[in-house]
């Protein structure tokens, strides 16, 4: 009996207790609220001339995906995703493109790193395995689509006025997590 009650507390307290305290963070202080320089942007994109596939991605994204915070976090984000051997290619095509991290971070496993990550947050549940590769295939093909390419210069101008109101608002936080990157 004593062994089992041994048992038992070290499972909550092994278990339960760091879960307790992620639960504990109040919600509404996650909300847009302008923690991230991309919570300025818009919450809404013009996607009209996307594929079919990646128009329903778009959907599931901004239903799914503004739980927490603002859809804007998603689509005024810097992360962009590709393939090694394309990454390697626009890095002797396009090294400017590199050094401004606050700008653009490209990475292979970018989205796909952070889709799973989100799908592991509690309230993030009720989305299905399937619904988070197709959230993942969108977030990929988009930002490439509006962070690189023709769009490069458009998008470049975009987040810096994200980055300047966000600095505005928050001089301090714009230190750590931005200053040296932009
Ligand atoms: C359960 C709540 C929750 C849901 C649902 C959620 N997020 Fe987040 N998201 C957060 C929190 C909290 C942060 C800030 C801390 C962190 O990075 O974990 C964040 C931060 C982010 C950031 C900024 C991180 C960075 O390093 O730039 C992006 C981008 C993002 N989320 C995208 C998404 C996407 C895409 C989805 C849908 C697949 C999603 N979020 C769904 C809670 C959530």
């Amino acid at each position: 009996m004593k062994k089992i009650l041994i048992l038992c507390l070290l499972f909550l307290t092994s278990y339960l207790l760091p879960l307790t305290t992620a639960f504990s963070k109040p919600v509404e202080s996650l909300r847009g609220g302008g923690r991230y320089a991309n919570d300025f942007g818009p919450e809404t994109l013009n996607i009209s001339s996307y594929p079919k596939v990646y128009q329903e991605g778009y959907r599931l994204t901004v239903q799914h995906c503004s739980k927490c915070h603002a859809a804007s976090r998603v689509f005024n984000s810097e992360l962009i995703e590709m393939e090694p051997e394309e990454l390697a290619a626009l890095k002797k095509a396009q090294p400017d493109w590199f050094k401004h991290p606050a700008i653009r971070r490209m990475d292979k496993k970018f989205w796909e790193r952070h889709v799973y990550r989100m799908t592991m947050k509690p309230k993030a549940h009720p989305w299905t395995m399937k619904e988070a590769e197709k959230i993942k295939q969108f977030l990929i093909y988009d930002s490439q689509q509006r962070k690189l390419g023709s769009r490069a210069k458009e998008w470049e101008a975009h987040r810096r006025r994200l980055l300047s109101a966000f600095k505005k608002q928050f001089p301090e936080l714009y230190q750590d997590r931005y200053a040296g990157k932009e």
